[in-house]
């Protein structure tokens, strides 16, 4: 297992997928990634959580996030579920599948808890930056299907915090008012974000989100 916190380089693999081999840093190019696991094709709340992220596809392209998913079964299985989520979904499967059967890439990112399930993948989310660094990474159990408008939150607080000195708070969403970051002083917080501040106490500085017109 290689390491995948905060900040490390995400490991790079080469997989079977259902849209070919795939060199996971080829692939992901200049753009953000999203890599994400589930326990099993045919499954119900997977099957749902995949729909979604087909649905999605216009907010990930809007960001310049690819979406790549991995469970350990196989290629046959994979394209065959597709169909059923395609079918129950109402939507079409618009992003690559690894079949992770040697559970080579589980096993780099750590997706198999066996305390959870010694067999399967649990749901990983890692989110990786342009260079190439793990940015976010959330797991959650097989029993609960994942919120993938938190996901998009997060990816536009990633965005937002990459390039500008602030933080995004609590239950943020995308278009209110950020935190200066602390590593800024109040007094050069006022030249550089020039839409004003709120001084609410030394630690804490209010700005409308600057990177909006
Ligand atoms: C599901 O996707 O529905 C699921 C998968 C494994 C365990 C429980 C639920």
């Amino acid at each position: 297992m290689a390491t995948t916190r905060l900040g490390d380089i995400a490991p790079n693999f080469t997989a079977h997928s259902t849209e070919g081999e795939i060199n996971f840093h080829n692939w992901l190019g200049e753009s953000w990634g999203i890599l994400f696991s589930h326990p099993a094709d045919f499954t119900p709340v997977c099957t749902t959580e995949l729909g979604t992220v087909a649905k999605y596809k216009d907010e990930f392209e809007k960001r310049n996030v690819k979406v790549i998913a991995l469970s350990v079964d196989g290629l046959e299985s994979h394209k065959e579920w597709i169909s059923d989520i395609n079918e129950t979904q109402d939507t079409t499967v618009n992003f690559p599948i690894i079949a992770d059967e040697d559970r080579k890439v589980s096993e780099l990112y750590d997706m198999i808890h066996p305390n959870a399930d010694s067999k399967l993948t649990v749901r990983s989310v890692f989110v990786v930056g342009p260079d190439k660094q793990i940015k976010l990474s959330i797991t959650y159990p097989a029993s609960t299907g994942r919120n993938f408008d938190e996901l998009l939150r997060v990816i536009d607080s990633l965005q937002l915090t990459a390039y500008h000195s602030v933080a995004t708070p609590a239950n943020w969403i995308n278009g209110e008012d950020v935190v200066i970051a602390p590593s800024i002083s109040t007094d050069e917080a006022r030249k550089i974000f020039t839409k004003g501040l709120d001084e609410i106490k030394p630690y804490l500085r209010m700005t409308p989100q600057p990177n909006l017109n």
